[in-house]
């Protein structure tokens, strides 16, 4: 089955997209820049933490953009917290007639309540080539596995994490004398360029998803293979 998930014909108002961030939040300051700067046609209408006190927050704020603290404690020790949570979260989303979801950090696994409500308009960035290296501490891992490149992938959030369909991924050479943290800074740079351009291709109604593979309309190759050691 093909579907197109947003509009073919030309929008005259912006995407409205919601981002949910539990840290520190660059990925979601990378789409407020390509917002401000108009490069990215969205327009962010809620930004959710489940960590009251998260930079990304505080950048919501600077911004003048509605953010919400939506407190997992108040889910706690219910049989099905994690899907309760969701459903609160889904009726801020829901309010604000959220048409993309952004996971940028969002470190809380989401459920089937979202997932289902958000098919293939909820996407995440990982810091890894995936399908290698889903999870936590992925950086650490690659160097350890004796990668000699590393990346990023956004993709469409199903129901397994880091699983679902591939939108863009961005490659960088791991070093010899590279740490965790100063290959994940390399990685970030790139997180930063290929989120915004996925979101404006969703605005620009130029994501076709085919099963597991996601087109791009007019999308160009990406030309030279990126090898490493050069
Ligand atoms: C980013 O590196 C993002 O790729 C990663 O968390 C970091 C959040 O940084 N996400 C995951 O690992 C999800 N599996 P940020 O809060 O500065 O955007």
């Amino acid at each position: 089955m093909v579907h197109w998930w947003s509009m073919l014909i030309k929008r005259t108002d912006p995407l409205r997209v919601a981002v949910l961030a539990s840290g520190r939040g660059s990925n979601l300051q990378a789409v407020i820049d390509a917002i401000e700067a108009g490069t990215v046609q969205a327009k962010i209408v809620a930004v959710i933490s489940n960590k009251k006190n998260s930079p990304a927050l505080e950048r919501a704020c600077r911004h003048g953009l509605a953010g919400f603290f939506v407190d997992p404690k108040l889910h706690a020790g219910k049989p099905d917290s994690r899907e309760s949570y969701d459903r609160e979260l889904l009726s801020v989303l829901r309010e604000h007639d959220v048409e993309l979801v952004l996971l940028a950090g969002y470190m809380k696994i989401v459920t089937t309540v979202l997932v289902d409500a958000f098919v293939n308009r909820m996407m995440n960035i990982h810091p890894s080539l995936l399908p290698s290296f889903p999870g936590l501490d992925v950086q650490r891992k690659a160097i350890d596995w004796g990668c000699k490149l590393a990346g990023c992938t956004v993709h469409f959030v199903t129901e397994g994490v880091d699983e679902g369909p591939i939108i863009l991924q961005a490659a960088v050479p791991i070093l010899d004398d590279d740490s965790a943290d100063s290959l994940a800074a390399r990685i970030l740079v790139q997180e930063h360029k290929i989120y915004p351009r996925a979101v404006q291709l969703f605005a620009e109604g130029r994501l076709r998803v085919e099963g597991r593979r996601v087109f791009i309309e007019q999308g160009k190759p990406a030309g030279e293979a990126v090898i490493s050691p050069s």
